[in-house]
């Protein structure tokens, strides 16, 4: 997906409710972000870049966890990222991870989440961020992927996943299978010591995961309409499964890799 495309979509930062969905998505996500990141040994004098941040939960934890280093909270548009109160270790910077850089190995660590797979050419991204990386430095990489929804019994919910999964393919190019190739393409990047975690969603039995997914079927709802994906009905009855409290399904993870720029 080309950035303006980003921009226009149904997850641009003026769509209604965005905000609120990158806010959930945090609490969803940084309490698995930030062990790893702990376990990797942010230092307190690391300098960070912090790739597509969203509203900059995690630009905020690491510009506290590195008070003697520097911090840089990067997106297409900043316009949702929290940056207060500012410590003076923390910069946010307008950035295109397509196109503009930093200097070679100039980081201790670059963290991206749920951004290279919305990118035409995630491994040239992830080489790019790679090769900002001084020797030992970290890069982790996070990316949504869905786990097969035929295995549903909730036909209906299911098929709602699948049209949340078909939109932003067909209107952005985003490739949800990416997320299983991160190791694959670290290695292939050049980096050692990659790993690999994932937090599994599970719907109808957490307020905060049900309060993301409304958000993200709400802002989706047009779209489907209008791409023929589901009709108005269908959508209702799906979303419907999260009232009822015998509903409990799965279909969404966050993988979570790691990898290491040999010394
Ligand atoms: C789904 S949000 C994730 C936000 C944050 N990383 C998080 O996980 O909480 C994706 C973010 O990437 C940004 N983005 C999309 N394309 C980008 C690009 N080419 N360069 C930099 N940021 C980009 C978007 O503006 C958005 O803030």
């Amino acid at each position: 997906m080309n950035a303006p495309a980003y921009q226009e979509g149904v997850l641009a930062h003026g769509t209604r409710g965005e905000l609120e969905r990158l806010r959930l998505l945090e609490e969803l996500c940084d309490p698995t972000t930030t062990i790893v990141l702990e376990r990797l040994g942010v230092a307190a004098d690391w300098h960070c870049v912090e790739a597509g941040a969203g509203h900059g939960s995690i630009a905020r934890w690491l510009a506290t966890r590195c008070p003697d280093g520097r911090v840089t909270a990067t997106d297409l548009d900043t316009a949702l990222l929290d940056a207060s109160p500012a410590p003076a270790n923390l910069t946010v910077a307008r950035h295109d991870v397509t196109r503009d850089d930093f200097p070679a190995g100039s980081q201790d660590l670059v963290h991206a989440r749920a951004l290279l797979g919305h990118l035409p050419d995630p491994q040239l991204a992830l080489d790019r961020m790679a090769g900002w990386l001084a020797p030992g430095g970290r890069l982790v990489v996070e990316d949504p992927t869905y786990l097969p929804t035929a295995a549903s019994p909730y036909p209906r919910f299911a098929e709602l996943f699948d049209a949340c999964q078909q939109l932003p393919a067909r209107t952005h190019g985003t490739d949800h299978s990416w997320a299983r190739r991160i190791p694959a393409a670290m290695a292939r990047s050049g980096l050692t010591d990659i790993g690999m975690t994932i937090r599994v969603a599970v719907c109808g039995t957490d307020e905060k995961e049900d309060a993301f997914w409304r958000r993200c079927f709400a802002q989706a709802t047009p779209g489907l309409i209008a791409t023929g994906l589901m009709t108005a009905e269908q959508i209702t009855a799906a979303v419907a499964h999260l009232d009822d409290p015998a509903f409990s399904d799965t279909a969404w993870m966050m993988v979570t890799c790691w990898g290491r720029r040999p010394s």
